[in-house]
């Protein structure tokens, strides 16, 4: 077996066998498969597409290629959760709490963010002291000490993933979906929690665009999950506008702060809800009940303090350091450079979630490249979204950067012309988008 051969069958539309695809992920894992092969076959893949049994067996021999967390050891039903990424998706932070709370336990592994989309460990990271660093040997005394750990990939965990998808990063091969369903059920299926809830977003700021290929998506992963033995859930959830008002790591973590105080805006609450819900079904706790009361018991979380006094008790357990009021303590602060006003009266049509993201990475809160450094306190606040009215002079929105900002006047004006291509005004009242376009079960 040669790689040429396989890249050329892939090429012609052929299914690649099972020895096929173990053959390809050794050759990536060891390293013996040059890139710019891998970045053919990725390209061949991205164009053809994989059978089912072909995606399964990418999944399988990925999530083999490195450790595969025994968390048995753990009492009760380990609830996992996924996003397939937006802009301003702060829904990890509030979930595992609100869903912990309950005695679940959970254990989420988690990415960093690359190009628009925001990462749950960066917004993690953006508090003094949180240790993002967890090996599957600590998971037990974590889990012990407050019932959920939130880490990020370790080096051992899905390794070809791990190559793979720094490589689709950089040869413009992410968005296909066998990719990207291999990608992330390798990870959970490494991770080794017992059922897992995928958040599929759906819009301008996410991978998929349209309904169709985040079902398509939904589709091909519960078949993975049906096939490793583990029960999936997917919500489809809209991303044509960023969720909630913050985008940007320290602005994030601050309004998780207050969606987890009972304060939360309806999009990102009716997000958490959904997903909670999700997960609690899995458990003994929720399987009978029905999801419009598992939500009304998560959203009493949210209001008497129990979420709230659980995120303290995460960010303790993992070194985060709290002020004395109970806040986090950010590594910096969000510093106002601009804000800007309606200059007529009307009603928001559009808010571009990408548009948004790509000016939030401009103001420093996302990389360009892997290597950037990100500046925490950067990213923007939005005080009006679709549907909303607006009036003259109403504030629309507000740029950040950090204090010790070094982002120069030109990268900010070009931030300032992505939001103004953002935002789209009717003379007409505009319906406010619906969050969630589905739930697959
Ligand atoms: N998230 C992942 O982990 N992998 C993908 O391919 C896309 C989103």
């Amino acid at each position: 077996m040669n790689m040429l051969e396989l890249i050329e069958k892939k090429r012609d539309g052929m299914a690649l066998s099972q020895e096929e695809i173990a053959f390809f992920v050794d050759g990536v894992t060891r390293k013996t498969i040059p890139d710019y092969q891998i970045s053919a076959f990725l390209m061949a893949v991205l164009w053809r597409g994989m059978t089912d049994e072909e995606t399964k067996e990418l999944t399988l021999s990925m999530a083999g290629s490195g450790e595969i967390c025994d968390l048995s050891g753990i009492p009760g039903t380990k609830v996992d959760k996924h996003s397939t990424g937006g802009v301003g998706d702060k829904v990890t932070p509030i979930l595992l709490p609100v869903v912990s709370s309950f005695g679940v336990p959970c254990v989420k592994l988690s990415g960093r963010g690359l190009g628009f989309t925001g990462g749950t460990i960066d917004k993690f990271e953006s508090i003094q002291g949180f240790n993002t660093t967890v090996e599957p040997s600590q998971f037990r005394e974590k889990i012990e000490k407050c019932g959920m750990l939130l880490g990020g990939q370790t080096e051992g965990l899905a390794p070809c993933d791990k190559y793979l998808y720094a490589l689709r990063d950089v040869t413009g091969t992410v968005p296909s979906i066998p990719l990207i369903a291999s990608s992330i059920m390798s990870k959970k299926i490494a991770g080794g929690s017992d059922a897992i809830v995928l958040d599929i977003t759906c819009g301008s700021g996410a991978f998929m665009k349209d309904t169709e290929s985040a079902g398509e998506l939904a589709r091909q992963m519960l078949a993975i999950g049906k096939l490793a033995g583990k029960p999936v859930s997917c919500v489809l959830s809209s991303m044509e506008q960023p969720l909630g008002s913050a985008v940007g790591n320290i602005l994030e973590i601050q309004e998780v702060m207050e969606t987890l105080s009972g304060h939360g805006r309806e999009d990102v609450v009716t997000v958490v809800l959904t997903m909670a819900s999700e997960m609690l079904k899995h458990t003994p706790y929720g399987k009978d009940l029905d999801s419009e009361t598992l939500k009304e018991r998560c959203a009493e979380k949210l209001k008497n303090g129990e979420a709230l006094e659980k995120f303290r008790e995460l960010l303790l357990s993992q070194g985060g350091m709290l002020d004395s009021s109970g806040n986090p303590v950010y590594v910096d602060e969000p510093f106002e450079v601009m804000t800007v006003c309606a200059h007529k009266d009307g009603y928001v049509k559009r808010c571009d979630a990408l548009a948004v993201g790509e000016a939030s990475c401009l103001l420093g809160a996302g990389r360009m490249e892997k290597t950037d450094m990100i500046d925490m306190g950067a990213g923007i606040k939005l005080f009006k979204k679709v549907g909303d009215p607006v009036k003259r002079g109403d504030h629309l929105y507000s740029l950040f950067t950090g204090t010790k900002n070094t982002v120069d006047d030109a990268r900010i004006d070009e931030a300032l012309l992505k939001m103004e291509s953002a935002y789209e005004f009717s003379s007409e009242p505009v319906k406010p988008l619906q969050e969630i376009l589905g739930v697959i079960s």
